[in-house]
């Protein structure tokens, strides 16, 4: 049963590390890896490939639907996402990007079509999923659940080191201000908004280099599980 499969939530805003430490100690626990923000990317990508009006939920949880979302490796071993038979992976990760998904995600009717997608990747041996509402919506069952943060400045030099070493050239404090507004509609939205769940360890990432983040969030989990 999908349920008896232990999955590892990790959530936060924009920027706190939260894809970076999810592939990681996914990769350690040789478990699945869920990035629920590429599902939303991705929603939002599709949607203007079609010329959907971003402004109607209908319309976009109606081209939800119809969406093929792929994660795959290339031969590299490098993470490639896949929408609609086209590599979207570069496209994925700009900052227009993540802004129509924040817009899209605001959806209900989205976030229902997501939701079904969301739970089949609950396999054996382990999924850890990444996102905003993993803790709280997706797998509220689960025990163990993070919420990772660190300070909006650390978050926007984080990005912005992210995308330049992706050849993406954007200024710092343009940044610094997308992501404080995706991140105030994240977590002003009525459904499934940013916060931490009630049983979530709440880690700020402030300034702890990535290896004793990975340490921290293992260490959450009781020995039989981190055992491979
Ligand atoms: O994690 P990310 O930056 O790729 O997410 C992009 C947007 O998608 C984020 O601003 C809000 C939305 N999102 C969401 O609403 N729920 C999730 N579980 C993941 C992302």
């Amino acid at each position: 049963m999908a349920t008896s499969v232990p999955v590892l939530t990790i959530d936060g805003p924009s920027g706190s590390g939260k894809g970076t430490i999810s592939r990681a100690v996914a990769e350690r626990l040789g478990w699945h890896y869920l990035d629920s923000g590429a599902l939303y990317r991705a929603v939002g990508l599709a949607s203007a490939w079609e010329g959907v009006d971003l402004s109607d939920p209908d319309a976009v949880a109606a081209c939800a639907a119809r969406t093929d979302i792929r994660f795959e490796n290339d031969e590299a071993g490098e993470p490639r996402v896949i929408v609609n038979g086209k590599d979207a992976t570069h496209q994925l990760r700009m900052e227009t990007a993540g802004a129509a998904a924040s817009a899209i995600a605001a959806y209900p009717a989205v976030r229902a079509v997501l939701l079904k997608l969301q739970h089949r990747f609950r396999r054996l041996p382990g999924l850890v999923a990444d996102g905003r509402d993993m803790g709280t919506v997706v797998f509220p069952d689960s025990p163990f659940k993070v919420f990772l943060t660190a300070s909006a400045g650390e978050r926007a030099r984080r990005r912005h080191k992210q995308l330049k070493d992706k050849g993406v050239s954007v200024n710092l404090d343009s940044l610094l201000h997308e992501i404080a507004a995706r991140d105030e509609r994240d977590a002003g939205r009525a459904v499934a908004p940013l916060k931490p769940a009630e049983n979530a360890v709440v880690l700020d990432s402030t300034g702890m280099p990535i290896t004793e983040v990975i340490e921290r969030v293992l260490a959450l989990l009781p020995e039989s599980l981190r055992r491979r």
